[in-house]
């Protein structure tokens, strides 16, 4: 007999209204009633056990794909049948195989610059002094930042791939729960998208044709080029739609991802000025403890993903539950990130829990876990840093004793309520003759351009009278 996770007794509708109006709130409180695993209805999932316990989510990522595979139906009709999100078993493996080696860790180094330049571009138009929501800069520094990483895009692909991209992933992800209709004019949402899609299918057989021309293929980094150059266990090349499919998936996957959490990494800082003026003073230095730690913590109390889901293929004992094949099973990131018996005092934003640390790889899960744990973790993770490093660099942000902003849910990603409002004053610096930049490897930095080493070098004398006035004390908050 299956032993599911015990959960309310209301009417489905009324469990499903409660998760789909409160997702955040709702689970929370279902947790504080039945502890840290309980059943509820979840459309499009059905009657989902929800888990939060430790050695359970640990055991469940740990599970052949054989058993536990990914729960992401409507994904590949949208992004593509060769996307990574759409692939399971074996044809999964093999292409995920040749996607890490570009994002491995010493391979990104090569993209700070490039993450540096697009920050630097972007917050060229930030006024001083007036308050102004992050998100839509974030997201134009993250869109660009893909664009040139991975698509490899300059130029004319570039702004056309600019153009294009945002508008076609807004409108793919109102149509991942809507029917394919057999019949549907062009001005349909489907028959939208699929020409948007032949406009991107267009731009990127242009982008792979120039790659093919281009003498010094070897030596790029973008993942595109790299994408181009790998080959399967049996020698076979990726086919141009499955490299199609698969950037179109990074960038659905990476992009509003990352731009969420800088707008929380805004949120959170502003309100806890003795971290801001810490981490100023330590930028300032050369070093990068306390922003690894921030980056983790921010990561922690302000998931931008609550779920990650996997369907059974066979019944699974899993902890203290018997469950059946054919079931939805979802992983609270939130929840086990908020759970005191895994993080003392959950709900403080506390950096110094991390400093120096590094996070248990199944208690800390914004990145989920197992086979399908996020492909560009390493990609966000330089990207927060860099563009963190930059901003304190060159910006004070003024903190703020406002309310929190409240956890907006956005469908996939849960944004702060307000964007993330930040309000900033322009550095005045100096040129300190004999400092070096420091990347977010620990190496040297590979700034090229005169004006990056230049900002690289300096340093501020008027920020902290201003981060003083806002008083010093770290906020312990709820939410
Ligand atoms: C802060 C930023 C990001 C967060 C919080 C995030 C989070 C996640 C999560 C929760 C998953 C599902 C993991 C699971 O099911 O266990 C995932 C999958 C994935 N992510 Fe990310 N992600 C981020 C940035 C990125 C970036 C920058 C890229 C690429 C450029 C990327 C590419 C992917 C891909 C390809 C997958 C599917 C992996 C697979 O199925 O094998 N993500 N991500």
């Amino acid at each position: 007999m299956p032993t599911l996770p015990p959960g309310p007794s209301t009417p489905r509708f009324v469990q499903a209204f409660a998760t789909l109006t409160q997702p955040h709130r709702g689970m929370r409180r279902l947790r504080d009633r039945y502890g840290d695993a309980f059943t509820t209805y979840i459309p499009p999932f059905g009657e989902t056990p929800i888990l939060s316990n430790p050695g359970e989510i640990k055991q469940l990522f740990q599970t052949s794909s054989d058993i536990a595979e990914t729960l992401e139906p409507n994904l590949g009709r949208v992004l593509g049948p060769g996307s990574l999100f759409a692939l399971k078993g074996d044809a999964h493996k093999s292409q995920r195989k040749l996607l890490i080696p570009p994002f491995h860790g010493k391979k990104l180094i090569a993209f700070e610059q490039l993450v540096e330049e697009e920050t630097v571009r972007e917050t060229a138009t930030w006024q001083e002094g007036r308050a102004f929501p992050v998100l839509p800069s974030t997201g134009r520094i993250t869109l660009n930042a893909i664009l040139r990483a991975v698509f490899g895009a300059e130029g004319d692909e570039l702004a056309a791939l600019r153009e294009l991209l945002p508008r076609m992933v807004k409108l793919g992800s109102r149509l991942l729960f809507l029917p394919i209709p057999q019949r549907g004019g062009k001005w349909s949402p489907w028959g939208r998208y699929r020409a948007m899609r032949r406009q991107y299918d267009d731009v990127i057989d242009r982008l792979i044709d120039k790659a093919e021309r281009d003498d010094d293929l070897d030596d790029r980094n973008d993942v595109l080029a790299m994408m181009l150059q790998s080959r399967y266990d049996d020698g076979t090349a990726m086919s141009r739609r499955d490299v199609a499919d698969q950037l179109l998936t990074l960038l659905a996957a990476g992009h509003e991802t990352t731009a969420t959490t800088l707008a929380w990494l805004v949120e959170r800082l502003r309100r806890h000025p003795a971290v801001l003026d810490e981490l100023v003073a330590e930028n300032d230095a050369g070093g990068r403890e306390l922003r690894d730690a921030v980056i983790v913590e921010v990561q922690r109390v302000r998931p931008v993903i609550d779920l990650v889901g996997r369907h059974l293929k066979a019944d699974l004992t899993l902890g203290r539950w018997e469950l059946p094949k054919g079931r939805n099973v979802l992983v609270s990131i939130d929840l086990i990130h908020d759970d005191p018996a895994v993080f003392a005092n959950p709900r403080a934003f506390d950096p110094s829990r991390f400093r120096g640390e590094k996070p248990d790889l199944y208690h800390w899960i914004p990145f989920g876990g197992g086979i399908r744990r996020c492909l560009g973790a390493a990609f966000a993770t330089m990207e927060l840093n860099v563009v963190l490093r930059t901003w304190l660099r060159d910006f004070t942000f003024v903190p703020t004793d406002e309310p929190d902003e409240r956890w907006y849910s956005r469908g996939v990603a849960n944004q702060p309520a307000k964007g993330g409002l930040a309000v900033v004053r322009r550095r005045t610096v100096r040129v300190r003759p004999n400092e070096t930049a420091t990347s977010t490897t620990g190496a040297q930095s590979q700034s090229g351009s005169a004006e990056a080493a230049q900002r690289a070098h300096r340093w501020a004398d008027g920020r902290r009278s201003e981060t003083s006035r806002a008083g010093a004390a770290t906020k312990q908050e709820d939410v």
